[in-house]
Parts: C-alpha cells; sequence; structure tokens
C-alpha cells in the first residue's frame, strides 16, 4: 500500500470533515450506493466480490493524504461491517483485506476497522452518503450522531482548561455552563432519534450491521453511537475517581475506539481528581461565611449533571425499548454492554448531581430545555416520565 509518511501525519486531519467527506479514493461511490440493495437480498457472493475488489484498488492505489487514508477505511468498513451482518467474517470472505486494515489503522492511528466517526461525521452528505440499509431512520439516526460530535469535541478542550483551574476561579462557572452545550446537543440529538427512529427498526435492521469482527485475531466492535465520548467529559467531571467497576470498564474499553488526542485525554485524566471531587472538598471546607465562588461553581455542576441526566433519561427510554426480550436481538449493545450499564451511568450521573446541588436550580436553565418543535420527543409521555 502505497500511503503518505506516517510522520507528517495531522492531527487536525480528524477534524477536516469536510475534506474527509468528500474523498472517494477508492473511486466507491458508485458501488457502494449498491450496498442497501445487496444487504436486503443477503447477496453474499457479490458483497465478497465487492470488497475483493476495494481491497485490490486500496493495494494499488495511492492515498495521498490523511484524509484520504480515513476515508478508504470507511469505505472498506461498511462492505466488511455488511458481510458480518450476514454472519461471514470479513477476513476469512477476503484474507487479503486484512493487511490493509491492519496499515490504514497504524497510518491514521486508530483501530484497523471503521469506527462511528467514519460511519457518521466522516461519511459523505446527499446522494453520496454510505447507508447499510435505504431506510430513512438509518439516516436520522447518523445525522443524529453527526450532530453531537462538534460540540463532544470542542467539549474535550474546555475539559481540559477547567481541570487545571481553581474551582473558585470566576470563569470555572461559565466554563461549566460551556459544557452544557453538548450535553444540549445529546439531548436534541436522542429527541431527534426518538421521535423518528423506531426501537423495532433499530434493534432487528440496524443493530445486526453493527457487530463486531475480527482482525488479525482481535474482535473489534462495530461503528456504535456509544462510542460518542461522552465518557471522557464524565472522565473529568466525576468519574475519574467517582466511579463504579462496571462503567469504568466500558470506559477504559471504549477509549481504543476514539481519536489519538482523547486516548491522550483519557492517559490525563484517568488518574486526577474530578471537578465534583475537588468542589465538593471545598464545600467541605467552608466555615463561617459561605464562599460564593465555590457555591457557584457547584450550581454549574449541578445544572451540567442535571442536562447529562436529562440525555441519559431520555436515551435509556429508547435502549430499553429496542433491548426488550420480546424485540432484541442481542442482549449487548452495539457499544458492548448491556441497558443495564445505562442505568448505573444514570444512577451515577444523578448521585453526583444530587452532591453539587446546593442552590435551588436557575429558571433561565430549565427554559433551555423546552422542546424545539411539536416533533420533539419532549412532549411525549413517554420521554417526560424517563428524563428525572
Ligand atoms: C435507537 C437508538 C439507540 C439505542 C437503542 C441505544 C442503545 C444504547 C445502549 C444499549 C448502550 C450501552 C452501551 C452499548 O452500546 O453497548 C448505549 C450507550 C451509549 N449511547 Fe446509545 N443508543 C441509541 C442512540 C444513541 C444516540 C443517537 C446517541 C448519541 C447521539 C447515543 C449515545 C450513547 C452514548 C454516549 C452511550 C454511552 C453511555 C452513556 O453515556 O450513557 N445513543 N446506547
Amino acid at each position: 500500500m502505497n500511503l503518505p509518511n506516517s510522520n507528517h501525519f495531522d492531527e487536525l486531519a480528524y477534524f477536516n470533515i469536510k475534506a474527509i467527506q468528500n474523498q472517494d479514493p477508492l473511486c466507491a461511490d458508485a458501488i457502494l450506493s449498491l450496498l442497501p440493495e445487496l444487504n436486503r437480498n443477503a447477496d453474499i457472493p457479490e458483497l465478497t466480490r465487492i470488497l475483493r475488489q476495494l481491497t485490490i484498488r486500496v493495494s494499488e492505489t495511492p492515498i495521498q493524504t490523511a484524509e484520504a487514508a480515513l476515508a478508504a477505511m470507511r469505505d472498506l468498513g461498511i462492505v466488511a461491517g455488511s458481510l458480518k451482518r450476514h454472519g461471514i467474517e470479513p477476513i476469512s470472505a477476503v484474507p487479503e483485506l486484512e493487511v490493509p486494515l491492519l496499515v490504514l489503522g497504524d497510518y491514521t492511528r486508530m483501530i484497523p476497522r471503521d469506527t462511528v466517526h467514519h460511519y457518521t461525521s466522516w461519511n459523505p452528505t446527499g446522494e453520496r452518503r454510505r447507508t447499510y440499509t435505504d431506510d430513512e431512520q438509518e439516516r436520522w439516526l447518523q445525522d443524529a450522531v453527526v450532530r453531537v460530535f462538534p460540540n463532544l469535541s470542542a467539549s474535550l478542550a474546555i475539559s481540559e482548561t477547567l481541570s487545571e483551574m481553581d474551582p473558585r476561579d470566576a470563569r470555572f462557572a461559565p466554563m461549566v455552563g460551556m459544557l452544557g452545550d453538548a450535553s444540549r446537543a445529546m439531548i436534541e440529538a436522542i429527541d431527534s432519534v426518538t421521535s423518528r427512529v423506531s426501537p423495532i427498526f433499530f434493534a432487528q435492521e440496524m443493530r445486526p450491521y453493527f457487530e463486531e469482527f475480527t482482525v488479525n485475531g482481535v474482535s473489534y466492535l462495530g461503528p456504535a453511537a456509544a462510542q460518542a465520548p461522552l465518557w471522557l467529559v464524565d472522565l473529568c467531571v466525576w468519574a475519574s475517581d467517582r466511579n463504579e467497576p462496571e462503567y469504568n470498564r466500558f470506559l477504559v474499553e471504549s477509549v481504543h475506539y476514539s481519536l489519538p488526542s482523547w486516548r491522550d485525554f483519557y492517559a490525563r485524566h484517568a488518574c486526577k481528581a474530578s471537578l465534583v471531587t475537588k468542589v465538593a472538598s471545598l464545600l467541605e471546607q467552608q466555615t463561617g461565611e459561605p464562599d460564593e465562588a465555590a457555591i457557584q461553581s457547584a450550581g454549574s455542576l449541578a445544572d451540567l449533571l442535571y442536562l447529562l441526566k436529562v440525555f441519559r433519561g431520555r436515551h435509556i427510554g429508547i435502549a430499553r425499548r429496542a433491548y426488550a426480550p420480546e424485540v432484541r436481538l442481542y442482549e449487548q449493545g452495539s457499544g458492548g454492554a448491556p441497558v443495564a450499564l445505562l442505568k448505573q451511568i444514570l444512577d451515577l450521573t444523578r448521585e453526583n448531581e444530587k452532591l453539587m446541588q446546593v442552590r435551588p436550580r436557575s429558571h433561565q436553565h430549565q427554559g433551555a430545555l423546552r422542546p424545539a418543535s411539536a416533533n420533539s420527543a419532549a412532549s411525549q409521555p413517554q420521554a417526560r416520565e424517563t428524563y428525572a
């Protein structure tokens, strides 16, 4: 395979979303538009032929840029995932695929298969969108995740600054407020999915495409929404020192599927005191006059955790319906964990919120949660009852 020098790999490429979307390094646009039909017909021979054809192309075509390498992985990944959906291990069907996956993974410093980034943010829009099915619900699922990534990525930069800041610093509370933007984007995303995607469609049509497959003897999960790094925001806010073993295991496992700078973020923050712990100890130390700055900071964390709780309450609602025994095809989510884990994360979010509740919740903040449209799931009874 012909790739640029890996020493020159520019990490900003991951965020050069349009440039990645525009790439078609394997000239696969036309072939991939056939994928929904091939999947509908479970046409294993044709899927295998296409995967072999793209493998030859990736081996013979020079890949000129980091963006093209990410796009090549995206296009190989969706065909490989399609074969796996029909019960075929891609590397068993096309053994010569293994080396290009390993080389592309190594070059892009990611796992040797596609991730949720490839399937959502780095996937073109419009006619060129790569999908497993031709059902519009799949696009809505993709769109929901596309929407949260810019905010989540930005929130890691904000968390980094916050973790170095004294919680009495006047900038602390407004910066925590900025983290709320990512949580609001998560709420909008889950509302959009809840109102447009049926749990049965997710469970029975989509979930099988996110199955793991093996590369070089290691099993890698498919492009799950659970790989959206909300868990890194948690890590900084409370989970570095107030977590439970199950969520911690999920977090450690999910980090492998993220970008290199996010893996570094994890390494830097895993053993640091969390923001909640720092603020809680400030509050405990208070004697005499209340420390207004510490109270402001605690309040801002409570507001943030409230928003995270809203996301998680609504998210667990749709997850429970998709993984109900009479609906599900798999016990585990596509991110490798059961719905029971979501309950644990929700409970932990709620506990930490309570710890930070030292002043009445602000009205302004509650207003920000009003549903944007009549379509929003927030207006549906089942969504309302699951968020608190
Ligand atoms: C039909 C829609 C969905 C279902 C059935 C569902 C189900 C699940 C399940 C079962 C988990 C547990 C871990 C695992 O996947 O193995 C999970 C985790 C997660 N999902 Fe979803 N999910 C859906 C949509 C979404 C969307 C649209 C987003 C984001 C925009 C999202 C973000 C997350 C995150 C961040 C986690 C990690 C746990 C957490 O932070 O609470 N999910 N999901």
